[in-house]
């Protein structure tokens, strides 16, 4: 490695994105935009979580990903299982990005990046904010509105939109998806 791409890696900068994604929003879109001001390389991470009953697969998630970014090299895609600070660390990335849409995230945000820090202390959490028209958006929330029939244009991609519409078809069901109470926030 010559000194100039020591100094280049050096202060190339990396910020893990992770989460479900099932589907990603345009919420995501848009704090994976804004992390793309602060940091030269964002890599969204699907956590892979057997113990979940997604709409989508990992590998459909990974898809729909890909072709949202077509393009913006800056931008990857990539799974990972195990503790996020540890999967950060091995992809050499120093941050870990968050959305943050209410006062209602706070809370469970609060306490991961807290316990990620205490797990390892080179690894900071940034909080990012959404634009206040994503405030509500949530990738539950797209699923129940497609799934009862209501539009989710301009909320999600048109890539996601159209999975969606593979997925059910354009008659949408006449049950809606069952309500689990998630642990953590509503993603
Ligand atoms: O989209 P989500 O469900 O809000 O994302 C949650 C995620 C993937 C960020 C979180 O569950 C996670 O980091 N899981 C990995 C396991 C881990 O590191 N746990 C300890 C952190 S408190």
């Amino acid at each position: 490695m010559t000194a100039r791409n020591r100094e280049d890696h050096r202060n190339h900068s990396r910020a893990v994105f992770p989460g479900s994604f099932d589907p990603i929003t345009n919420g995501h879109l848009d704090i994976i935009g804004r992390g793309l001001s602060v940091f030269d390389q964002v890599t969204i991470a699907i956590l892979v979580n057997p113990e979940k009953h997604p709409l989508f697969t990992v590998e459909e998630r990974v898809a729909i990903i890909r072709e949202t970014f077509r393009g913006e090299d800056r931008v990857e895609v990539d799974t990972f299982s195990g503790l996020l600070v540890d999967y950060a660390e091995r992809v050499g990335a120093s941050v870990i990005v968050r959305g943050l849409r209410a006062i209602s995230d706070f809370e469970y945000e609060f306490q991961m990046a807290l316990m990620n820090r205490r797990l390892n202390p080179r690894i900071e959490t940034v909080f990012m904010m959404p634009a206040e028209s994503y405030s509500y958006l949530s990738s539950r929330l797209v699923k129940e509105v497609f799934q009862l029939g209501g539009k989710v244009r301009g909320l999600v991609p048109p890539v996601v939109e159209r999975r969606l519409r593979e997925r059910y078809g354009s008659t949408p069901p006449s049950s809606p998806p069952p309500r689990r109470r998630a642990r953590g926030r509503r993603t």
